[in-house]
């Protein structure tokens, strides 16, 4: 764990470094958590968003997008819930002040029992060897089972706690599990507390409660109150999808951990509609889906598994998370929700207006089920720094900091390096950058030695570089050099392009899905 704390570190101070992320208005000693993307993260963001765009809008008949506005009438938020539901249950320790989220304190003790679990099955994994049958092990071992009892109690004590909004309750389960402040070391707690997590603002000029509106917490109501609009100008048959990226703003209390936790930050949502009584089979289908779009960008499919919830939001009758193995261990990193037809029956109620859809097939007409599928766009940006930064000791026994984004993601698909900065080297290459800039962002480079050169492109993560020598002033053309195997190959000019096309394109990420 210490080692993997020091890779965020690490990428922290790379991000500064190359201009993917900077801590926002540093100047002024910065805001805590907010930070902004550089001229490198918005290039890989946007990326992100593209691959994710075009995955779910390009490549499905049945879904379209929207962008709606940050700003929305205020009742909406009463009636999804958000104003009296949105909180987080908060408790303070006395002894250092520091604020905590009650639930957080529960699921980081649960997760230490879990960790000694897995410390027990490799410990018999080391003294069976071969002969280890893992599934019996975990079935059998008394201290297995006793930790797995632990948390199961725990689970159940928490969840009804919270159901029945038995704050007390939840105190006494931080205080009867010996949960101590990690600053302090103390276990004197305050009362828990429930702090709403909206930021609200003043709409016009007169203050007071009428013109209180919110910064939208989540993209999925400006969806939810456009269903008829869209379904009706795009004439949309059930079940479709509707989906778009955009801010989010939540006043997290503890926001941390870089871009994993911040106050304002991008989702990308999809609604989908579907049939009443068919939102289990469309949630597994969509389980699968996004689990295939992860998987597409080879970042290791050890570094993902599904996190079933065992307590559901006030909304939903199935909900998981797509949880990812961050420098902090397993966390979410995707949501994906059966989310039935609460929001939608909850805005026909507030509204007065119908929000239903009329099926050609048997004249009735009926309020939609929904599956959402719910991406934070942040998250998945550290997902990608997170298992492509490596710090690679060479052959020759240097080291190199390489970035092995996929290349359809990546800021530069290609670096045009001139081997000097003169005899018509220069020349040759800008030409060749004019040619290739309408359907690759390009990086060009002239300055230092070409080894130093190649590291810098490894630093950002450019997946190819073109050397332009001499030879290639004779006979058109030049080496491509691969930014993981390091390996270089002499091309004709000529096959350049298709090269490139293929090999950082859409394509082969979008192929499978
Ligand atoms: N519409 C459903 C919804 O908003 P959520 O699980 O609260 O569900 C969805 O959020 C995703 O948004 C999360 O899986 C996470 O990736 C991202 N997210 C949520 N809060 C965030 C925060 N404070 N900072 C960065 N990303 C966040």
């Amino acid at each position: 764990m210490e080692q993997q704390q020091d890779l965020l570190k690490d990428i922290i101070s790379h991000s500064k470094e190359y201009g993917f992320i900077f801590p926002s208005s540093e100047i002024y000693d910065g805001l805590a958590a907010t930070y902004d993307y550089g001229q490198l993260g918005v290039e890989l963001k946007n990326n992100i968003k593209t691959y994710w765009w075009k995955a779910m809008v390009q490549m499905h008949t049945n879904i379209v997008g929207i962008d709606s506005s940050i700003f929305m009438h205020p009742t909406i938020w009463k009636a999804s819930g958000h104003v009296d539901a949105f909180n987080d249950p908060l408790i303070d320790n006395k002894d250092s002040k520091k604020r905590y989220r009650a639930d957080v304190l529960i699921e980081e003790h649960i997760e230490k029992i879990k960790v000694k679990i897995e410390k027990e099955v490799d410990k018999g994994k080391l003294k069976f060897g071969e002969a280890f049958n893992e599934v019996e092990f975990r079935q059998t071992n008394p201290n297995v089972l006793r930790n797995a009892t632990k948390i199961t109690d725990i689970e159940s004590r928490f969840k009804e706690t919270l159901s029945n909004d038995d704050l007390e309750g939840v105190r006494q389960l931080i205080i009867d599990l010996e949960i101590a402040c990690p600053i302090s070391g103390t276990k004197n707690w305050t009362d828990v507390r429930q702090f709403n997590l909206m930021f609200s603002t003043e709409m016009g000029s007169v203050a007071g409660e009428a013109s209180t509106i919110y910064l939208r917490p989540e993209t999925a109501q400006g969806i939810f109150v456009n269903f008829l609009n869209v379904q009706k100008s795009g004439r949309m048959k059930i079940p479709f999808g509707i989906a778009q990226i955009g801010k989010a703003f939540r006043n997290e209390i503890v926001a941390r951990q870089f871009i994993f936790r911040m106050r304002e930050f991008e989702q990308m949502e999809m609604q989908f509609f579907v049939e009443p009584g068919e939102e289990i089979a469309w949630y597994n289908n969509w389980k699968i889906a996004r689990e295939k779009w992860h998987k597409a960008l080879n970042l290791g499919d050890a570094n993902y598994r599904f996190h079933d919830h065992v307590k559901l939001a006030h909304y939903a009758n199935a909900a998981c998370d797509i949880e990812f193995n961050f420098p902090m261990g397993f966390k979410e990193l995707e949501g994906i929700h059966s989310r039935t037809d609460f929001d939608l029956k909850q805005h026909e109620t507030f509204s007065g207006k119908k929000l239903q859809y009329f099926d050609t097939n048997t004249n009735k007409s009926y309020v939609p089920y929904v599956v959402e599928t719910s991406l934070g766009l942040d998250r998945m940006f550290l997902s990608i720094l997170s298992a492509s930064y490596k710090n690679e000791t060479l052959e020759d026994g240097s080291s190199r900091i390489v970035l092995t984004i996929p290349p359809a993601l990546a800021p530069y698909k290609v670096a045009i390096l001139p081997l000097l900065k003169k005899d018509g080297l220069p020349e040759k290459s800008r030409e060749i950058m004019k040619e290739l800039q309408f359907d690759f962002s390009i990086q060009y480079d002239e300055k230092d030695s070409i080894g130093k050169r190649y590291r810098r492109q490894d630093a950002i993560g450019t997946p190819y570089a073109i050397t332009i020598d001499h030879q290639s002033l004779e006979d058109n053309t030049v080496t491509i050099r691969d930014r993981d195997t390091m390996e270089q190959e002499r091309v004709d000019l000529s096959t350049i392009r298709n090269f490139l096309l293929e090999k950082t394109g859409w394509n082969s990420l979008l192929l499978n899905q």
